[in-house]
């Protein structure tokens, strides 16, 4: 492989298009390739981001060899599909989050990579924003102590629409595994897997969850106390609660270039990591690192992680005796 990364994008709705700005950002990839369900919509994506070549099949980006690795941007339903289908075709994945719909479908996709010896991942981009590398970073070295409690919440408000991939249960949409997801991750990345869950939704008309909190213990009776919602608009901040003081990340915490560090008798410290372009650059750039050290899966989103998160998710899902039709 060259050291320039060949990026395939496949589906064309918004966040395919938000990797594509932020692929401008790195200097070792290129956009070659782009597929859409009908060639039309493929077209105008790759005139909109200059990609040379449209695909109108997910198979035929599946085994187009200009392509290295495939940014699958498909609802989360189809993100077990896809992703067998661009491993049999021997590309390597990065795979939108939820990484699937539940545990078995992540289990089968991790299974079909290995057994192909191709990389798969997540595509978690918080864990690759430099703001949550230090912040990782700070806590590993003890800046307040041992953590005890977390706090954090990703709620927004749009109009219901039954059709609209957020409140169709068809396409697995409701508030936990789109956005859910993101303080679920945080808190699992800081403290780990929960060992004990109570939680509660608020199911819409349509019958997923509008909004829903949930409350984790972990190992050392730790807690997360943590929300999402799709038809609320929260704070989108988190806070992190040690023994000798606690840190704050203000709106938008999966993707902050500030936090503000509180230690005990001293005054506060405002830690700055900024960025350029929308952050989604960086878990790209550790795909293309990866495959250039011919490695199979991220350290820094290992797969691992990725079972933890979907086993909490399905956890909740139990409790609350929600199950999407495909299920
Ligand atoms: N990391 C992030 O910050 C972030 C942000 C938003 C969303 N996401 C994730 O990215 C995925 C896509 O979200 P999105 O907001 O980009 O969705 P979207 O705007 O609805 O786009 C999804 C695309 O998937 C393709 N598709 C394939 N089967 C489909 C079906 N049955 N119904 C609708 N579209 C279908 C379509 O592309 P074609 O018509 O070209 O085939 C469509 O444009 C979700 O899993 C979501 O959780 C991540």
């Amino acid at each position: 492989m060259s050291t320039r990364i060949r990026w395939g994008i496949l589906g064309t709705g918004r966040i395919a298009g938000e990797f594509a700005e932020g692929l401008r950002h790195l200097q070792d990839a290129n956009l070659t390739v782009v597929a859409s369900r009908n060639q039309t919509t493929a077209d105008a994506f790759a005139s909109k981001y200059g990609v040379g070549k449209a695909l109108g099949t997910y198979e035929a980006l599946a085994s187009d060899p200009d392509v290295d690795a495939v940014y699958i941007a498909t609802p989360h339903t189809s993100h077990c599909d896809n992703t067998l289908l661009c491993l049999e075709g021997g590309k390597h994945v990065l795979c939108e989050k939820p990484f699937a719909v539940n545990e078995t479908q992540v289990r089968t996709m991790i299974a079909k990579a290995q057994e192909k010896g191709l990389f798969l991942m997540e595509a978690m981009w918080m864990r690759f924003i430099p703001l949550i590398r230090e912040l990782r970073k700070r806590l590993a070295e003890g800046v307040i102590g041992e953590v005890r409690m977390i706090q954090a919440d990703f709620g927004f408000r749009v109009d219901i629409d039954p059709k609209k991939r957020l409140f169709s249960p068809d396409l697995a949409g409701g508030a936990l595994l789109d956005v859910g997801i993101y303080p679920i991750e945080f808190s699992g990345m800081i403290l780990g897997a929960p060992t004990e869950i109570v939680s509660l939704p608020t199911l819409g008309e349509t019958g997923v969850d509008e909004q829903s909190a949930y409350i984790l213990k972990h190992a050392k009776g730790q807690l997360s106390v943590l929300s999402s919602a799709v038809r609320t608009q929260t704070s989108q901040s988190a806070w992190i609660y040690g023994e000798k003081g606690r840190i704050h990340l203000s709106r938008q915490f999966w993707k902050a270039s500030h936090m503000d560090v509180f230690l005990d008798g001293k005054e506060p410290e405002s830690v700055q990591c900024p960025y350029e372009g929308n952050g989604y650059q960086f878990e790209a750039r550790e795909v293309g690192e990866c495959l250039l050290a011919g490695k199979l899966e991220s350290s820094v989103m290992p797969h691992l992680e990725s079972i933890r998160l979907i086993q909490t998710m399905d956890r909740i899902r139990q409790q609350w005796g929600l199950k999407y039709p495909m299920e």
